[in-house]
Formats: structure tokens, C-alpha cells, sequence
């Protein structure tokens, strides 16, 4: 027999490994409260080659929809029946969708670092002249969303050029109006308003061989990575730059995905705040 009690609520999980360092939980169920959605929402550790056997799992029980973090994001991307475009430009799903007996996949980061730059942020990214740090999964997931936001131009920079020339070249199809080049790290001469770090280096301490002379007046420079300080935005604060890191951008890509399923969305400050405060 059914159990009403679990009936009750819609299910929902974030798949990942590791897993238990996820705020995904907190932040989802600041959410449900906030604008009295009935969910539950928890944390699913997939064994490495475990991902498509957790998803269906999930599925077999019920559950309405799940985020994917490292390092699944491209076996998500692979097993959906249905991509949104954003998924299909970043070539990887953070959200999953089960509905119907099939799988959508969309991912939300890209929209996460956009809304937190324009709203949380208040710097604009219209006419903006913005360089992205980095060629691999995370620079790709936020490039499209960079460009729908009007940017003037974009300059790729990665440490292997021949990646970010294959970015760029892929972007290039679907895009006229922003221009977008690419640059070795050494070799950036002009200044940029917004530089954005999606580069993995912070994981260590290592610094990028950027010049200082990027950095314009009042410009916002952004790390995806969240936690800590990294060199990237000691440099940059040192250099007089606006800094921050990727914890609005965390809290923005989960609010995309809550609408998504619950179609409401949530208040994402209030949140930020609390995480901050954590
Ligand atoms: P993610 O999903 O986090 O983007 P990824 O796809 O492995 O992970 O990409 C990592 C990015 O960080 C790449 O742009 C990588 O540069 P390369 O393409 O040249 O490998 C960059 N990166 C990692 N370690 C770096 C380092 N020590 N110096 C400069 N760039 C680094």
C-alpha cells in the first residue's frame, strides 16, 4: 500500500561524489519554505559508475526532478530524452526533470551567474566588456547566457589556446552580434569590465599569469568557486576591482532549477544572507 505520508510531498534529490559538502538541501528547502511549496529535497551519493542507475532509481520511486554536480554533469547531459538550448550550448545538465516517463535536462548555471552579476550584484553586463577565465565545462555552461545578455565582447583566455579556440569557434555559429576572441593568459592587453574566473586553479593556490593591467576602474571580477579567497581575487582587489565569489552564483542556479519544477520563484537574498552568515 501507498504510504500518504510520503505522497504528501514532491521529491527531489541533488546526485553527486562526493556529496556531503552539498548545500543544495538548505538552500532548496529555504526555498519551500519561503513560498510554502511542499518538497522534500536531499542528498544522493551516485557510485562513480553508478550515475544512470541512480537516476532511474530516483525515478522507480517517485521523485519529480534532481540537480547533478561533479562529477555527472555530462553523463546527465548524455541520458536526457530532452535538452533545453542552454543545456545544449553548455553541453552539460545540472537540472533534471523527470516527467511522463522521460528525462529533460536544462542547466541553470550559466542563468545563476547572470542573475547574480546583474541583481545581486548590480553591475551591468550590457555593452560590458568581459573576459572569461577558462575553456573547460564551467566557462563552456556560462558562455551562451553571457553573450544573451547583450555583452559587447568576449575574450576566451585558457591556458591551452587551442581550447578556447574551439569554444569560441562553436559560440561563434550561434552568435552575431557579441564578438568573441581568445587570448592566452600572458598576451591579455586591453581592460575588461567584468572578468570572471572558471578556471579550476583556485583549488590550489596557484596564481594565473594575468597582468594586473586588465583590471578597469570599478570593474567586477567574479570567482565560480566559492569558500574561501582565492589569489585570483586577491589579485584583483589589489588592483581595485570589485570582487566576488560564486556563492550568489550557487544560490541563483538553484533558484533557476526551483522554478523550473515548482514553477514560483523564490527570494534568493534572503538566502545568500543565511549562507553567508553560516
Ligand atoms: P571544470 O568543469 O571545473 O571547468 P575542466 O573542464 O577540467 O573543469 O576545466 C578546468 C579549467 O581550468 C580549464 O580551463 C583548465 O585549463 P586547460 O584547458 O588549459 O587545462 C583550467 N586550469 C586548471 N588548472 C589550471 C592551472 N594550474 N593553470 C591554468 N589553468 C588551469
Amino acid at each position: 500500500m501507498n504510504n500518504p505520508q510520503i505522497n504528501q510531498v514532491d521529491r527531489y534529490a541533488v546526485i553527486g561524489n562526493p556529496i556531503a559538502h552539498s548545500k543544495s538541501p538548505f538552500i532548496h528547502e529555504a526555498f519551500a519554505k519561503q513560498t510554502n511549496q511542499q518538497i522534500s529535497y536531499e542528498r544522493v551519493l551516485a557510485p562513480l559508475d553508478g550515475f544512470d542507475a541512480t537516476v532511474q532509481n530516483l525515478i522507480t520511486q517517485g521523485y519529480k526532478g534532481a540537480n547533478v554536480t561533479v562529477p555527472f554533469k555530462l553523463e546527465a547531459f548524455a541520458m536526457c530524452d530532452n535538452l533545453s538550448e542552454r543545456a545544449h550550448a553548455a553541453g552539460a545538465v545540472n537540472t533534471l526533470i523527470f516527467e511522463n516517463n522521460k528525462i529533460s535536462g536544462d542547466n541553470t548555471d550559466g542563468a545563476g551567474l547572470v542573475n547574480d552579476i546583474k541583481h545581486n550584484l548590480a553591475h551591468a553586463l550590457q555593452g560590458a566588456r568581459i573576459l572569461l577565465l577558462g575553456a573547460g565545462g564551467a566557462a563552456q555552461g556560462v558562455l551562451l547566457p553571457l553573450i544573451s545578455a547583450q555583452a559587447a565582447s568576449i575574450v576566451i583566455a585558457n591556458r591551452s589556446l587551442e581550447k578556447a579556440h574551439f569554444m569560441a569557434q562553436k559560440f561563434a555559429i550561434q552568435n552575431s552580434i557579441c564578438n568573441i576572441t581568445v587570448s592566452t593568459f600572458e598576451n591579455l592587453q586591453n581592460q575588461f569590465d567584468v572578468i570572471i574566473n572558471a578556471t579550476s586553479i583556485g583549488l590550489s593556490d596557484s596564481v594565473l599569469p594575468i597582468p594586473n593591467t586588465i583590471f578597469a576602474k570599478n570593474c567586477l571580477a567574479y570567482d565560480m568557486m566559492y569558500g574561501r579567497e582565492t589569489p585570483f581575487m586577491q589579485q584583483a582587489k589589489a588592483n581595485g576591482a570589485q570582487v566576488a565569489d560564486g556563492l550568489g552564483m550557487l544560490v541563483e542556479q538553484a533558484a533557476e532549477a526551483f522554478y523550473l519544477w515548482r514553477g514560483v520563484r523564490p527570494q534568493t537574498a534572503p538566502v545568500i544572507n543565511m549562507l553567508r552568515a553560516l
